[in-house]
């Protein structure tokens, strides 16, 4: 069976249907076989990207920190275990924040999980040194909203690290159709446009990096795994549930050569609350 649209379960499929920020996006990476192929890891860059992010936000040992959007919890598992860091993760995905809470327990790891709406977060004022959204600051519907309550959980000082993808200009319709509501692509916008949005919520900008070479490692990465669930199904092994692996790679390939236009891109913006 091939993909189209439809297979992909869109808000009006979701039990959170009625929440204005609740996109497609969370759906989508609740679904087995995305988690087959991404293995937990739902952004680009990795384990690699999220070191020099947090690297960059140059905190000290046990500073708190809020992963919003965190996903089944692997870049929180990782500030928690390896960077000594206090976290707290939040989701709006029930099914996500219940195997991040399995991964937490089975690591042995103090961390407190909340599902919620990063629109309104459920931390005090000024809680927080440091806030991380990794290819999620796209997909919120009121961003300016989301800004100004990361700007009420940090403490005067505290660091902002937001890395995501960004765009040069319109994609081609079939493909703003096909990709963009489960890419972080559905509002993703040019560098300038989150600058602007950074600075008009009291962040000032202390570093922009051009990450989009972990698009292609990405890519890459997918094509290998794919060919190796499909393997796996010819031999009757793991089989690949209702997708099409030619399908996929028909949109992993157009998705490449828009990165190599430079079209699509992927940005790290390492942020301070300038108040
Ligand atoms: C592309 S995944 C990224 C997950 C994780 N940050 C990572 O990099 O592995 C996007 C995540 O954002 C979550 N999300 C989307 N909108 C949200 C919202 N309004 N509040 C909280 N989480 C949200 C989705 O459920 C999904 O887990």
């Amino acid at each position: 069976m091939s993909i189209s649209p439809e297979s992909f379960p869109g808000p009006a499929h979701t039990a959170q249907a009625e929440s204005v920020a609740v996109s497609c996006c969370s759906a989508f990476y609740e679904q087995d076989w995305v988690r087959q192929l991404a293995e937990d890891i739902f952004h680009p860059g990795g384990e690699s990207l999220t070191r020099r992010t947090v690297a960059a936000m140059k905190l000290p040992e046990h500073a708190s920190i809020a992963d919003l959007g965190c996903g089944t919890g692997t870049s929180a598992i990782l500030l928690a275990s390896q960077l000594n860091l206090q976290v707290s993760a939040v989701d709006i995905s029930a099914a996500n924040m219940e195997r991040a809470a399995e991964r937490v327990e089975s690591a042995g790891i103090a961390m407190r999980l909340v599902q919620a709406d990063v629109h309104d977060l459920p931390f005090s004022d000024r809680e927080f040194d440091a806030v991380l959204a990794e290819c999620t600051f796209s997909l919120f519907s009121d961003q300016a909203r989301v800004l100004a309550e990361i700007h009420r959980v940090l403490k005067p000082g505290g660091q902002l690290a937001i890395t995501d993808m960004a765009t040069s200009g319109p994609l081609p319709g079939d493909m703003a159709d096909m990709l963009a509501p489960w890419t972080c692509l559905a509002d993703a916008t040019d560098q300038e446009t989150y600058i602007e949005k950074f600075k008009a919520a009291g962040f000032s900008v202390q570093e922009i990096a051009d990450e989009s070479e972990s698009l292609n490692q990405m890519i890459l990465v997918l094509k290998r795994k794919l060919l190796l669930l499909s393997a796996g199904s010819l031999m009757g092994g793991n089989s690949l549930p209702d997708i099409d692996p030619d399908f996929v790679r028909y949109w992993l390939n157009r998705f490449k050569a828009e990165v190599e236009t430079g079209l699509i891109r992927y940005l790290r913006f390492n942020l301070q609350y300038a108040g």
